[in-house]
């Protein structure tokens, strides 16, 4: 959470910074601020709410100066208003942070001690004055090194000061930062994606390391302060990805690409001579593996809950499935032939590379199913599978949800059959119908005016339910999550069976229940529920396929029904009328759909 961007040229920087601040804006955007340095001046300009507000507030253009660095907040510590925005200064530095400081609070009283003026209620503010304090004494170098080691916690900080008008120092620890290299200017960023608009050119550093930057000029140090070498690497351009076209969010624009992901992802691991699924260099031989282990946070978790039935049901094998902040600090037993599946879109979520970290640190098999391919968790696994679904910028997850059921599934089935748990027939079958996926989910999508009049029901009601069992209970846990995160509206997923053993008290007259019913082995279980709902006053919506039977049921609120496939894939088609309705429910609502409030895309903070 929290954006930086930093810039060192030889022309003046505030434009550039507060365009890669919009940009930025997806990792938070309850504050922003800029500092440059100009005729030995720190000038800091700071607001709370959006960066256009900030460009609202203040005359950018005469912010002057070669040299600066920017920051869009996600608060940790003390509330979100242009007192607690970054940058911080103190008389001499000035600097931005994402990420939290454990032992603020020690620090803090350890520098008031020593004379040092808090102005803020962040942890950000200790880094200022430690800096402040150690460059009394010691040279440039030093005085960082020392500070970094008495920070606890996790950082990537863009530092400036004005006796040193000419760089910009950053460091890393937990939280992601890259440098990137433009003709006669550097940059420090966030993620690569706040400097594509600049450059191609990027490299990250790893944890513990600090860097100074220059505009003609990067040199690295690792955490005892000595010079290390590093590789730049050259990113490939997608920049028609970056921009929403006709949509009127992300988010819509997201929905609709799903279809291309499905393709792309077909593309890329589908053998269509041999009809067979290319999963090139896996590092490990199929009886090595006798377990497999999935973990995630949010909707990268809802895909280890879908993966966990596939893989179950194609490989046999024993399958778990975790929350990465929970992993993190249980005790774990490692085994040697379990096989630790990390998902996530950033790649960057901290959660889950501290459960790739310890995996790592136990020398477990690790595996990321990440969307960004750069990011830290899928430099730091045994073997990547990316999702390539191009850039998410909506906060809420779409697209890249499909993409990692996706790949999953893909990953169960070569597993599958590497095992001999599925017969070649059924494989082949199984490949075929998967290649009529993204057509039929291009037919789901039509789902449009009947959704929109059905999402007023779910925003004028106290709360909602989203019931589905076997493979539709991890998509009524991902509607359910869509809806609450869009639109603000209390929304419940369950297993439909759970229902009796408490939640069915929750239920009441005009109540709306989504109930996800396709026509599978539980088909008749749903139904027997969505019945006892009905029958104590809910509405409910039903998703189910098409079929030529009547759907067994009376009083049902409202039908959509989407396309026929094997029952493998009605995930995928069932997914898309709930994204749908999250869609339309916030769109009434006028809320901000691409920044809903309290979150941010890429979760680099505890
Ligand atoms: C919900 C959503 C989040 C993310 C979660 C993990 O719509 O997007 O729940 O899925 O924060 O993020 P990644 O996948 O980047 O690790």
């Amino acid at each position: 959470m929290c954006g930086i961007i930093g810039i060192s040229s030889n022309k003046p920087v505030s434009a550039n910074i507060i365009n890669s601040l919009k940009k930025l804006e997806y990792r938070g955007y309850d504050s922003a601020g800029i500092a440059t340095l100009s005729d030995g001046e720190i000038n800091e300009v700071k607001s709370e709410g959006r960066v256009d507000n900030l460009e609202n507030n203040f005359d950018l253009k005469n912010l002057r100066g070669n040299i600066g660095i920017g920051h869009v907040r996600w608060a940790t510590h003390g509330i979100p208003n242009s007192l607690n925005a970054h940058p911080h200064s103190s008389h001499n530095v000035s600097v931005v942070h994402n990420g939290i400081i454990e032992n603020s609070t020690i620090l803090k009283k350890h520098l008031i001690n020593k004379g040092h003026n808090f102005k803020s209620q962040t942890d950000t503010e200790v880094i200022v004055h430690l800096i402040t304090e150690h460059l009394k004494t010691l040279e440039l170098e030093e005085a960082i090194t020392k500070t970094l080691k008495q920070l606890h916690g996790s950082f990537a900080l863009g530092i400036v000061f004005k006796d040193m008008p000419d760089l910009i120092v950053g460091a890393r620890r937990g939280s992601p930062l890259a440098v990137g290299y433009g003709p006669n200017e550097n940059y420090l960023g966030s993620d690569s994606y706040a400097l594509k608009s600049m450059t191609n050119k990027i490299t990250y550093l790893d944890d513990g390391e600090f860097c100074i930057v220059k505009k003609d000029q990067v040199l690295f140090f690792n955490e005892e302060g000595k010079k290390v070498n590093k590789k730049i690497l050259e990113l490939s351009s997608d920049q028609a990805n970056y921009d929403k076209g006709d949509f009127k969010h992300f988010m819509a624009k997201e929905i609709e690409e799903q279809p291309l992901t499905i393709k792309t992802g077909i593309k890329e691991y589908v053998d269509n001579v041999n009809k067979d699924i290319n999963i090139f260099n896996f590092p490990w031989k199929i009886e090595e593996i006798n377990s497999i282990t999935l973990i995630g946070c949010g909707t990268a978790y809802h895909s280890c809950l879908m993966a966990k039935y596939w893989f179950e049901e194609l490989t046999n094998l024993d399958v778990n499935i975790d929350i990465a902040s929970e992993f993190r600090y249980r005790k774990n037993r490692f085994k040697k032939d379990t096989l630790y599946i990390f998902v996530s879109q950033s790649g960057e979520t901290a959660d889950t590379y501290a459960a790739l970290d310890i995996c790592n640190k136990n020398s477990m098999k690790t595996c990321a199913v990440v969307n960004v391919i750069e990011s830290s968790i899928a430099r730091d696994s045994n073997f990547v599978l990316p999702i390539h679904c191009g850039p998410e910028i909506g906060v809420a997850s779409t697209k890249a949800f499909l993409g990692q059921i996706l790949v999953l599934y893909i990953l169960a089935l070569k597993l599958g059959s590497m095992r001999n748990e599925i017969e070649k027939k059924e494989y082949q079958e199984k490949i075929k119908d998967l290649k009529a996926l993204p057509g039929l989910i291009e037919k789901t999508l039509l789902h449009d005016n009947d959704i929109q009049a059905i999402s007023s029901t779910f925003n004028e009601a106290k709360g909602s339910m989203f019931l589905g069992r076997g493979y539709s209970y991890p998509i009524a846990l991902e509607g359910a999550l869509k809806l609450k995160e869009l639109s603000y509206v209390h929304a419940e997923g369950y297993p439909a069976g759970e229902m009796k053993h408490g939640p069915l008290a929750l239920i009441e007259e005009g109540m709306p229940v989504v109930v996800l019913a396709p026509r599978d082995n539980y088909y008749k279980k749903t139904i027997s529920n969505m019945q006892e709902v009905i029958a104590r006053g809910a509405k409910v919506l039903l998703i189910t396929n098409k079929s030529k039977d009547e759907v067994v049921s009376e009083n049902i609120w409202e039908t959509i029904e989407v396309e026929n496939t094997n029952d493998d894939l009605l995930p995928f088609l069932l997914t898309i009328p709930l994204q749908k309705l999250a869609y339309y429910s916030a769109l009434k609502k006028g809320y901000d759909i691409d920044k809903p409030r309290n979150l941010a895309k890429s979760v680099t903070v505890e």
